[in-house]
Parts: structure tokens; C-alpha cells; sequence
């Protein structure tokens, strides 16, 4: 499936809820849409029969996200019945990793083989002022959990704000001397309900400059599946750090992806507030026909590059937690 730019688009992102067990001061999702109307989002049913749709226009790369995927009653399930559907070659999870350790068997034995986990910072105290949530053991219990589960790669997803963690960037990236994870520092961008809060962007040079002195980085070669990390490593480390700099130096030319909201809308471009809704047709009894057509049109319309820059930080009115990030 090509867009308008003859960007191939293979990779779908599936928020299945924008309920969250955090509320993180950059994200700050409330309030959320689906507590109480459960109907507003759609079933697990309905994103399954969308799935197997878009593998026939040529999707085979799925990341289910959130909100915070864990939350959602039945996500064991369905993360399963995804896994199966044939044509896929990739289906991913991102998550806080505050139910991981609990749950980690049941991912595992869903076929899940790669996890993102969300930690911005290694500090309990500061957890706790950044996601409002005492969690920090939890997660750090769920990331080991996950390494004794033979998960890999293991993804550590940062995003820095100046002022609040960006002096942690150089423990963070040292981390990855003695852990093998991928850990991913991302430039903050502007959206939903923290819009005014600009002067947390910090651009990925100045990430950089903050890590060097932590020692030698070699830039790795970009793999196909890399998606937009912009990948180094440390002499003699056991993981590797990258950066997703969506601001400074985006990558929209190489976007391969379309997201389906959790209260059923394709968002063409993250970046966008634009949004075609799918879930009217899927309860209308859509034709597949009818449903492929509005996931073609969705691709067709997406922008050649958004409109954030780091001299225009405008905003974007969702929050990441309706959209999945
Ligand atoms: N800017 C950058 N990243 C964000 N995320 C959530 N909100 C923002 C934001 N405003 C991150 C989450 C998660 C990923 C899916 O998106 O922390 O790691």
C-alpha cells in the first residue's frame, strides 16, 4: 500500500484503550473516554477484522499500545489472536511495564517477542513526580521479568524534558554498558494538555552533548526495521542507546505507519489531528470492501511531513494517550 508521497506503508499502531494506571505530567490524558463508555471504543472484534484487512492491503507490522495496553480486561486474548493472524511478521507491545511482572507469562505465551517500556527516569522519587504513580520498583521488576523471559530486545523508551530528567541522560545511556537493552531517547513533543509546557523540548544534539563524556559512541549502522532511531553504542556495551528526534530531525520521508485510535479513527500523520473515523461503518455493517476503501482513503491522505519544528513548536490537541504514540 503507497501513499500519496510513494511512501510504502506496511506498519499499523493500535491503541486498544486511552485509560492509563499513570498519569504522566507530559501525557495527561484525563479524562479518559473509554471508563464507563466502553462502547465509544472499539472491541477487540472490531480491531481484529481491521487487522486482517489491512494485512490484505499490504500491513505486516502491528505495535498495540495504549493509553496503557495492560489496563484493558481481555488484552491477553486478543494480544493472541493478533499474533495468529497470518501475514503479520511483527506484532509488538509498548507499556508502562507497572502490570509487566505479573503478566509477563501471559504476553509470553501470547507470542509476543518485543516490548517497549516506558521509563523516563531512574529515580523512584522522581517517578513519582513524573507519572504521579509510586511504581518505579514495579517497572524495574517488570524490565528484569522481561529479561528472564527471554524477551529481545527489550526497549527502554525515555523521553527527556529539560529540566526534569535531562540530567539523567548519561546514567540512562550508561546503562546500556551492563544491560542489554535498546534504550531510545525521545524529544518531547508538544500535545493534548501540556501543549504550554514548550521549554521542556530539548533536541537530540543536546541530548548527545550531555552523554558524551560517558564514553566512546559508535554510530550503528540503520537497519530496515530500525523505524526512525538513529542508533550508537558504547565500546564493549551489552545494549545500545538510539534516538527518535521527531522534532529536530524528523523523519516523515521514511514514514511507513498509519495508527488506529482506540475510539476508532485512522490517524494518517501522529502530528495531525486529522482523523478518519472507521468505527461508524464497522457498526453500520460495512462490506470489507467499504472498510478497505476507508483504510485506502486514510492512507491516501496522508501529509508529506508534519508541522512541528524546533522554530515552530506548534501544538497538537491530542494527547498521546488517545493515540498511542
Ligand atoms: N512527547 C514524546 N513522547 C511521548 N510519549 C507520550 N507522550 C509524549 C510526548 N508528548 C511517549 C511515551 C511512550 C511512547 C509511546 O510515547 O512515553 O514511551
Amino acid at each position: 500500500m503507497f501513499d500519496c508521497h510513494a511512501r510504502k506503508i506496511d506498519y499499523l499502531r493500535i491503541s486498544i484503550t486511552d485509560r492509563c494506571n499513570l498519569n504522566c505530567q507530559y501525557c495527561t490524558p484525563h479524562p479518559f473516554l473509554s471508563r464507563g463508555f466502553y462502547k465509544e471504543i472499539l472491541s477487540y472484534e472490531e480491531i481484529l477484522r481491521l487487522v486482517k484487512l489491512g494485512v490484505g492491503l499490504g500491513i505486516s507490522k502491528v505495535r498495540i499500545t495504549g493509553g496503557e495496553p495492560l489496563v484493558r480486561r481481555g488484552v491477553y486474548d486478543f494480544l493472541e489472536k493478533i499474533v495468529h493472524i497470518k501475514g503479520l511478521n511483527d506484532v509488538s507491545l509498548t507499556t508502562n511495564g507497572v502490570l509487566l511482572k505479573a503478566n509477563i507469562h501471559k504476553i509470553k505465551s501470547a507470542g509476543i517477542k518485543r516490548i517497549n517500556i516506558s521509563l523516563d527516569t531512574l529515580s523512584r522519587k522522581k517517578y513519582k513526580k513524573i507519572t504521579g504513580s509510586d511504581s518505579f520498583d514495579r517497572v524495574c521488576e517488570g524490565i528484569e521479568s522481561a529479561r528472564q523471559y527471554g524477551f529481545d530486545p527489550i526497549r527502554i523508551n525515555a523521553v527527556i524534558l529539560k529540566g526534569i530528567n535531562d540530567n539523567e541522560l548519561a546514567d540512562f545511556a550508561k546503562l546500556s554498558f551492563s544491560h542489554p537493552f535498546q534504550i531510545r531517547f525521545i524529544e518531547y513533543m508538544p500535545m493534548g494538555a501540556t501543549t504550554s509546557k514548550k521549554d521542556w523540548y530539548i533536541p537530540m544534539a543536546e541530548m548527545k552533548k550531555k552523554i558524551n563524556g560517558a564514553g566512546k559512541l559508535a554510530k550503528l549502522a540503520s537497519d530496515p526495521n530500525d523505524g526512525p532511531v538513529k542508533r550508537y553504542k558504547f565500546e564493549n556495551a551489552k545494549g545500545e542507546i538510539g534516538f527518535i528526534s521527531p522534532v529536530s530531525d524528523h523523519f516523515c520521508e521514511k514514514c511507513n505507519r498509519i495508527r488506529l485510535t482506540a475510539q476508532g479513527n485512522l490517524r494518517p500523520c501522529l502530528l495531525s489531528d486529522y482523523e478518519i473515523g472507521i468505527k461508524k461503518a464497522l457498526r453500520a455493517k460495512a462490506s470489507d470492501r467499504q472498510l478497505t476503501d476507508i483504510m485506502i482513503k486514510a492512507v491516501r491522505s496522508k501529509p508529506a511531513g508534519h508541522g512541528i519544528s524546533k522554530d515552530s513548536l506548534c501544538t497538537i490537541f491530542d494527547s498521546m494517550a488517545a493515540i498511542g504514540g
